[in-house]
């Protein structure tokens, strides 16, 4: 196969006939991986304002002006995002939806077998009440947990997105990773496509989403793999950054 036809390979779903799904480590009884990375007992945990406290204070948007505006947006105010629209953000993009609250699984985007296989990391600069550095949201918890702080961030950022300034110049920077395994224990070698089409339904909530708060977004698909990773300390192997956006008032 030339290298042309190898990635139309992968973008189709011919594996599927000749996986044996019995050998899936699911199938095996290997114990489920956690929806969400384990965090150390002494991590620096930021709870985020829940559902119910700022549903009042984000603006109605309807359905139909938020998918008609929908644009890229690459400019951005230099204004504050509040943590009301940032908990906001994320619970439109990763937050759990189940009415008790209690299944991870069931959440705001559609996931292929709902096994989530995205990390939320954010690079913030402008939020009301929170320190400017990395942070990884904890869905199950509703809670930034403080990463480390990052010195030059628009400037790491736009050279990990090979100098696309709107890489650091938003309020914050939404970066997806993903941890192939909790895929893989179900799918195997069919998890790879479905976790790139997860990651288009997660994007696509947070620029509709941002239409409620006055801000904008834009996709970012073009990165140094590498550089990215590094910056979000993660291993590039059992994890590893799949899509960015940053978010800015407009
Ligand atoms: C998968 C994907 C990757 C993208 N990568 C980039 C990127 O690296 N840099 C960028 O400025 N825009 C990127 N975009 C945004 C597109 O350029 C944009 O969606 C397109 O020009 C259409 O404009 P619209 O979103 O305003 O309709 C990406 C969009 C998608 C869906």
């Amino acid at each position: 196969m030339n290298s042309i036809e190898e990635h139309r390979f992968f973008l189709k779903d011919t594996l599927r006939k000749s996986v044996d799904f019995r050998q899936t480590d699911q199938n095996r009884g290997v114990p489920v991986p956690p929806l969400q990375k384990p965090r150390k007992p002494d991590a620096k945990i930021i709870p985020l304002p829940a559902r119910h406290q700022w549903k009042e204070r984000i603006d109605r948007k309807d359905l139909l002006s938020a998918i008609s505006e929908r644009r890229s947006q690459r400019r951005f105010l230099a204004e504050n995002l509040t943590l009301d629209e940032l908990a906001f953000l994320l619970w439109a993009t990763q937050g759990i939806s189940d009415p008790s609250g209690k299944n991870p699984s069931l959440r705001t985007v559609p996931s292929a077998g709902a096994r989530h296989s995205f990390e939320t990391y954010l690079f913030v600069r402008r939020v009301s009440d929170l320190a400017p550095g990395l942070y990884r949201f904890l869905p199950v918890e509703n809670a930034l947990l403080f990463v480390s702080p990052v010195e030059h961030m628009a400037d790491e950022l736009t050279m990990a997105c090979f100098g696309q300034r709107h890489a650091g110049s938003g309020a914050a920077t939404f970066v997806w990773s993903c941890i192939p395994y909790r895929m893989e224990w179900r799918y195997s070698l069919c998890a790879h496509r479905v976790i790139l089409l997860d990651a288009g339904h997660v994007c696509q909530n947070l620029y509709l989403a941002c239409r409620a708060v006055d801000a904008g977004t834009c996709a970012i698909g073009a990165y140094d793999q590498e550089k990215i990773d590094t910056l979000l300390g993660v291993d590039g192997e059992e994890e590893f950054a799949v899509y960015l956006a940053p978010v800015g008032k407009v």
